[in-house]
C-alpha cells in the first residue's frame, strides 16, 4: 500500500503548473476506434483526498506493455457524468512526479451509448513490449461532496455523502489496486458497497492505518477486468463551509503613471451545506453564538492578498462593511450574517500593490513589459463556478501575449475608454470555468508593449482635464473604503 503521495499533492501540481504554462482552451476530439487490448495494470492505487470542500484524486498506476510492439500511448476512460465538474486533470511520471504527461481529451463516438469519454496519455517515448511504466493522474472536481442529511439543527454536526468508483474505471485489466481516504479523520461512517453490480469480484475490507487515512483493499486477488464500474457511498463528518464562489470578477488595472497594480474582485458566494432544520431563528442564533464552536456557517472569509497590498477595501449591498481585520498577509472578512445552508452573500473587495510587485520590464526589449499577476487571492478552502480575469493595461499600451497557467474557455481583448483617457485602455479578459483556490500559486502571464511616451502623453493629456480631475479626486478622497491603510509592507 502506498499512500504517501497523498501529502505531496499540493506541491506535485504547482511545479506541474509551471511547466505547462501555455496551454490553451482544450477541445474534445472525436475518438472513434476500438480500444487496443495494449495494457496490462499491474496495480493502482487511488487516493481520495476530501480535506476541502472539493474532492482530488490520485491514481498511481503501474501498467506493463503486454503487446509485441512499443506502445506510447495509454487510454483511461473518464465519465460524462462529471465533464464539467472538472478543475483539473494532469499526468505525471518519473520518481519524483515532476515530469509531465501530455495527456488530450476525447469525445467517446465509436459508442455514443457509453458513460465515458477518453483520456489518452502519451509518453515521452513509447514502452517497450514487455516492459513496465509508472505514472499519475491526478483530478480535482468540484461539487462532489453532499450534505447528508440534507438538513441541519442549527447546533448541529454536518456529515457528507461521496459517491465514488469501487473500482478504479480502466480499459485494461486491473491485478492488484488499493483504495485510501484521507481528509476524514479516519472515520467513515456508512461504506455503503450497495448491491454488487459485478458479480465474483471481492468485496472491500476497511481499515484504519493512521488517523487521516481509511484503507480498502481486496483480500484476494482477482483481476477485474476492462470497464468494471461499481460504487461505493463514503459518508463521513465533515463539520465545515462548503464555500462554493458562483461567479467571480476579478479585475486587475496596471498603471505605469501611478506606479501601481490595482485589484478588484467581485464575488457571489453561496454555502453548500445542508439547508438549517427549522428555519432561521435570530434568537436560537444569538443564544448559540456564544457558546459556538468552528461548524459549517460561513463566518469569516480568509483572505490570501499578495504582500505588501495597501488600501484594501470590503463593501457589499449595503455598502462599506467594517467588520474586516488584517492579520499579516491575510484580509480576514466578516460578512454581515453568517452563511447557513443554501445562503449567498455577494461583497466586493479591493487593493493595491506596488507596480514593481508585479510588473518587470523584459531584458531583452526596453519598451517590453510582463506582469505576472496570480490567477486568485481568495479564501483558503473555496470552489469557483465562472471567474472573469480581467487586465486593464495602461493607456496606449500594446498587447503581445497572454499565457494561462490552466485551459480556460475563452478571452476576449476589447478597449475601454474612461473620461480621462485619450485612447483607451486594452482590456484582456479570460474566462475561466471550475478553479479551486490553490490556483493562487500560479500565475497568468501578459505581456504589452508599452514606450516611454506613452508614458509622459499621460499627464500631458490629463493637464487639459484639470479640472474633472481634480473634482473626482475630492470625490474619491471623500469616499474613503479602505480598512486599515497600514497594511504590512515588505
Ligand atoms: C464532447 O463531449 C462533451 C461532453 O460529453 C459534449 O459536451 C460535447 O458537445 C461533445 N463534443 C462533440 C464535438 O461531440
Ligand atoms: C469604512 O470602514 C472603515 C473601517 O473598516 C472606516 O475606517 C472607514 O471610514 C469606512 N468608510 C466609510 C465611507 O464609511
Ligand atoms: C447575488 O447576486 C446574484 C447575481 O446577481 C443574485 O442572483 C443574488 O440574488 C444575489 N444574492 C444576494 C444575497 O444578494
Amino acid at each position: 500500500m502506498k499512500v504517501g503521495s497523498s501529502n505531496s499533492i499540493i506541491s506535485v501540481l504547482f511545479v506541474l503548473f509551471s511547466v505547462i504554462l501555455g496551454v490553451f482552451s482544450q477541445e474534445f476530439e472525436n475518438f472513434d476506434k476500438e480500444i487496443p487490448a495494449t495494457w496490462q495494470n499491474i496495480n493502482i492505487d487511488k487516493t481520495l483526498d476530501v480535506t476541502k470542500s472539493y474532492t482530488k484524486e490520485i491514481l498511481t498506476i503501474t501498467a506493463k506493455n503486454i503487446e509485441s510492439l512499443p506502445v506510447a500511448e495509454y487510454i483511461q476512460p473518464i465519465s460524462k457524468e462529471r465533464t464539467n465538474d472538472f478543475a483539473l486533470i494532469i499526468g505525471s511520471y518519473g520518481t519524483d512526479g515532476k515530469s509531465m504527461l501530455q495527456i488530450n481529451v476525447f469525445n467517446n463516438t465509436a459508442n455514443e451509448e457509453s458513460e465515458y469519454n477518453y483520456l489518452v496519455v502519451t509518453f515521452p517515448a513509447p514502452i517497450a513490449s514487455g516492459s513496465q511504466v509508472d505514472f499519475q493522474l491526478q483530478f480535482v472536481y468540484l461539487d462532489q461532496l453532499k450534505p447528508m442529511p440534507d438538513v441541519l439543527e442549527m447546533n448541529g454536526v454536518q456529515s457528507v455523502l461521496l459517491k465514488t468508483h469501487k473500482y478504479p474505471v480502466s480499459s485494461y485489466p486491473i491485478e492488484s489496486y488499493t483504495l485510501a481516504i484521507s481528509g476524514t479523520n479516519g472515520k467513515v461512517e456508512n461504506l455503503d458497497q450497495g448491491k454488487p453490480q459485478v458479480n465474483d469480484l471481492p468485496e472491500l475490507k476497511q481499515e484504519t492505518s493512521n488517523s487521516k487515512l481509511v484503507v480498502f483493499e481486496s483480500e484476494e486477488q482477482v483481476t477485474i477486468p476492462p470497464f468494471t464500474v461499481d460504487y461505493i457511498s463514503l459518508h463521513f463528518e465533515k463539520n465545515q463551509p462548503l464555500l462554493v464562489a458562483e461567479n467571480l470578477k476579478r479585475n486587475v488595472w496596471i498603471s505605469h503613471w501611478g506606479d501601481s497594480v490595482s485589484f478588484e474582485e467581485i464575488y457571489e458566494v453561496t454555502n453548500k451545506i445542508a439547508k438549517l432544520k427549522d428555519g432561521f431563528s435570530r434568537l436560537q442564533w444569538m443564544q448559540s453564538k456564544y457558546t459556538y464552536t468552528p461548524g459549517p456557517y460561513g463566518l469569516a472569509f480568509n483572505m490570501d492578498l499578495p504582500n505588501g497590498f495597501r488600501e484594501a477595501y470590503f463593501t457589499d449591498l449595503v455598502g462599506n462593511v467594517s467588520t474586516s481585520k488584517i492579520v499579516k498577509n491575510h484580509l480576514v472578512l466578516k460578512p454581515r450574517y453568517p452563511l447557513f445552508g443554501g445562503w449567498n452573500y455577494n461583497f466586493t473587495i479591493g487593493w493595491s500593490n506596488d507596480l514593481a510587485n508585479f510588473v518587470k520590464r523584459s531584458s531583452d526589449h526596453n519598451e517590453k513589459y510582463i506582469a505576472k499577476v496570480p490567477l486568485l487571492n481568495g479564501h483558503a478552502d473555496m470552489s469557483y463556478h465562472n471567474v472573469e480575469f480581467s487586465f486593464y493595461l495602461p493607456e496606449n499600451a500594446e498587447l503581445l501575449d497572454i499565457a494561462s497557467p490552466v485551459p480556460y474557455e475563452d478571452y476576449s481583448v476589447t478597449t475601454e475608454k474612461s473620461y480621462l483617457d485619450f485612447s483607451g485602455h486594452t482590456k484582456v479578459t479570460i474566462y475561466y470555468k471550475n478553479m479551486i483556490d490553490e490556483f493562487k500559486h500560479s500565475d497568468v502571464i501578459v505581456s504589452y508593449k508599452y514606450t516611454s511616451s506613452d508614458f509622459l502623453l499621460k499627464p500631458f493629456i490629463t493637464g487639459s482635464f484639470l479640472f474633472i480631475a481634480l473634482i473626482s479626486y475630492l470625490l474619491i478622497t471623500k469616499i474613503d473604503i479602505a480598512i486599515d491603510t497600514r497594511s504590512e509592507k515588505k
